[in-house]
């Protein structure tokens, strides 16, 4: 088999991926080849239940057929002019998704991470035209045990060694404080704050929820102190916790939602920061750009993404069908589980260690058709696609209960 043609059988595959592809994931050994709803099927035609949806990406289900139709449409009439001219894509998705975030305006990008250093760079923008820091002196608090992406300068404010060791020299103008903690966050506020950046549950470090009254405080203390609150819903938004937004739980509304993932329907890279012209009205033409930002494409396919979450029909499955979720693994404790946290579609497992590490966890697993990740060693993650039913949840869970027993 040579290099050109796809590989048929999972070694072969694997083998070409070892040799000819950066080493920077550890994936389980399992190629996919297509996938449709909440099911994926490798090249060896084996069916897995995907309980990970790209780390929800797919909240719509892999190939969701309303997105895929858009796709499809606009892939016969226009995919890319680049800023340099206007689309007639663009606005009307602009408009769709300020509308559901109740904000005024939307600054495209592509990557979640790129969503985040074009909300650092609006906020620290902010700090210096309408706050009056002086320019370059600006801070921005942060949460400890973050994960916002791997740019150079978000790795600067990350607590993962392994995801900054060796890439500096790192950015400064970062206070991390931990999470959940408004004392400790109120102390690190002073005049030069121009922004709090969190995610409103921690994603990538176990699905942490915060205390009750963290999220409100949080807000109430940005209010006070002339500080841009910024939420990274890239993972915890559009639909996953049972809510829009996360925050939604709390009564929160941020000064800049950062969006991605799922909101490119699982079919292209779209985010987007979304705030109100008091906010984004600070970039000026040649301040901030992107050649892909905003692409026809993408802002079609995330302009029906829109008009599935403005439905409402996802977020009442993933709340439904999260308290099915929670309540199934909850059972585990005691029974090789040691904690459950999360909230709707969005589930941390704690494996005591005995039974193995997350990672021989989701490779049993793998094993029986269900496919998970881990992180931090043994936190199990569970945020299937939201098309994902009662019984096959019934069914993965029943196969994690089963690789415990053993
Ligand atoms: C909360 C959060 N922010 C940002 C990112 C980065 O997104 P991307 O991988 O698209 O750059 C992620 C990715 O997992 C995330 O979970």
């Amino acid at each position: 088999m040579t290099a050109m043609h796809a590989a048929t059988h999972t070694a072969d595959a694997i083998a070409l991926d070892n040799r000819c592809v950066a080493h920077n994931y550890s994936p389980l050994p399992v190629v996919a080849a297509s996938a449709d709803g909440a099911w994926i099927t490798d090249v060896e035609g084996k069916r897995y239940l995907d309980c990970l949806a790209a780390y929800s990406a797919v909240n719509f289900g892999h190939r969701h057929p309303a997105i895929i139709a858009t796709a499809h449409a606009q892939l016969d009439l226009v995919t890319l002019v680049s800023r340099a001219f206007h689309s007639d894509r663009l606005a009307p998705f602009c408009a769709a998704l300020a509308e559901l975030c109740g904000k005024d305006m939307v600054l495209p990008m592509n990557s979640g991470a790129e969503a985040v250093e074009s909300g650092i760079k609006v906020a620290r923008k902010w700090g210096v035209d309408v706050k009056g820091v002086p320019a370059g002196t600006s801070n921005i608090v942060v949460a400890q045990n973050n994960f916002h992406g791997r740019t150079t300068t978000i790795i600067s404010f990350s607590d993962d060694e392994t995801a900054r060791r060796g890439f500096g020299p790192y950015t400064p103008g970062f206070r991390s404080v931990p999470f959940g903690d408004a004392d400790a966050l109120a102390r690190a506020i002073d005049e030069n704050t121009v922004a709090v950046l969190l995610e409103p549950i921690q994603g990538e470090a176990g699905i942490i929820v915060p205390p009750e009254d963290y999220l409100p405080r949080v807000r109430a203390l940005c209010t006070e102190r002339n500080v841009l609150m910024i939420a990274d819903e890239i993972q915890s938004g559009l639909a996953r916790t049972g809510r829009t937004f996360a925050c939604d739980h709390w009564n929160v509304v941020p000064d800049i939602y950062l969006l991605g993932k799922a909101l490119g329907g699982g079919v292209v890279p779209l985010s987007a920061v979304v705030a109100d012209r008091d906010v984004l009205g600070v970039l000026h033409p040649g301040e901030h750009g992107s050649t892909f930002g905003g692409n026809p494409l993408a802002a079609a396919v995330g302009t029906t993404v829109v008009d599935i979450l403005a439905g409402g029909e996802f977020q009442r499955h993933a709340a439904e069908l999260g308290v099915h979720l929670h309540a199934r693994l909850n059972e585990l404790i005691g029974r090789g589980v040691l904690e459950v946290r999360g909230k709707g579609m969005w589930a941390g497992v704690d494996i005591d260690p005995v039974h193995g590490t997350g990672k021989q966890i989701s490779l049993r697993l793998a094993e029986r058709g269900v496919l998970v990740k881990d992180t931090h060693g043994s936190t199990l993650r569970f945020a299937p696609p939201l098309v994902i039913t009662a019984d096959e949840i019934d069914w993965a869970v029943d196969q994690l209960a089963e690789v415990l027993a053993r």
